[in-house]
């Protein structure tokens, strides 16, 4: 049956998740970015955007329609005419993946409508958003918000992607006012790292696997450390050690950057309400910034919510 319109929930996720730079992420039950999408005639795409928060409107611009199009043009559906409306209901720039919950969300609508469920495809032409942004077409966020749970790129070249149910988790996540753009993040990379640090990640991205499979909460917090990326990223984030200190003090299982940052992200077993303070705080007096924050758990992935 043909189907003229649907309505998706692209979740926010945690990339990198500790070890796993480029390869992990973990997929969250909220915020949600909600995208609608109705056909239309040949060609032409008119995009609606709604929510508080600014993101591009033009839709080559906006990672939504831009995946949606993709989408189309990867199953051979030419040049599909629509109408999109996305309710972003997550800050861009944070760290949690709002460009692959809107990318996710977008061709997840797209590929509902042309009756598409081959999740490669829908994960690839998610990616190519990813790209549009960051200039890189890295699987991450995009394979977290897609498939849900703890989700590895196992091969990015091969589109392998494991995903794994997690343990019961709390999640405090701690969004400074400030933003970082992906780009940005990627440039104060090394192209080279020491052998040491690698060996370290390697052996901290397969304990964690290990932690997943076994759903041990605690296993999984120990493992959140990471040689190759957030090293660099935290100058970007004022006062990171003292609100990982923090968080650890108040009973956190382990704490590390979100994706590129800014946003930090905390696990617990319990307290997650007194977590979230003791960071608040300590973030407020070591910077003199204001921040956002929340507490939530794992999710289970973008769904098609309605289609007719
Ligand atoms: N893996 C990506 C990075 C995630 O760390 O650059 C971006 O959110």
């Amino acid at each position: 049956m043909r189907s003229d319109k649907a309505m998706v929930t692209s979740p926010a996720t945690i990339a990198n998740f500790g070890p796993g730079f480029d390869s992990f992420g973990l997929c969250l039950a909220s915020p949600i970015d909600r995208i609608s999408i109705r056909r239309t005639g040949k060609g032409s795409v008119a995009l609606r955007v709604t929510g508080k928060y600014e993101v591009p409107t033009a839709s080559e611009e906006n990672t939504s329609s831009y995946a949606a199009m993709r989408l189309a043009e990867l199953c051979d559906n030419g040049k599909q005419g629509f109408t999109m409306t996305v309710k972003k209901g997550m800050k861009p720039g944070s760290g949690i993946g709002s460009s692959a919950a809107s990318s996710v969300g977008g061709a997840l609508a797209m590929a509902a409508i042309l009756g598409v469920k081959d999740k490669e495809v829908i994960l690839e032409a998610a990616a190519m958003g990813e790209e549009l942004v960051s200039g890189v077409r890295h699987y991450d966020n995009v394979a977290a918000a897609l498939y849900g749970g703890f989700t590895v790129v196992a091969d990015a070249e091969a589109r392998k992607i494991i995903a794994i149910k997690p343990p019961e988790l709390q999640v405090v996540v701690l969004m400074p006012d400030i933003s970082v753009k992906t780009r940005d993040a990627r440039a104060v990379l090394p192209k080279k790292v020491a052998i040491d640090d690698a060996v370290r990640n390697l052996s901290f991205a397969s304990g964690m696997v290990h932690a997943m499979m076994r759903r041990d909460a605690r296993a999984v917090g120990s493992y959140l450390d990471d040689r190759l990326s957030v090293p660099y990223r935290k100058k970007l984030v004022p006062g990171f050690d003292v609100v990982r200190e923090s968080g650890l003090e108040a009973g956190a299982l382990g704490i590390s950057l979100a994706g590129s940052g800014p946003a930090m992200f905390a696990l617990a077993e319990r307290d997650a309400g007194r977590i979230r303070l003791a960071m608040t705080r300590a973030f407020r007096s070591a910077t003199g910034l204001e921040s956002k924050s929340f507490v939530t758990t794992p999710g289970g992935g973008a769904r098609v919510e309605s289609i007719s």
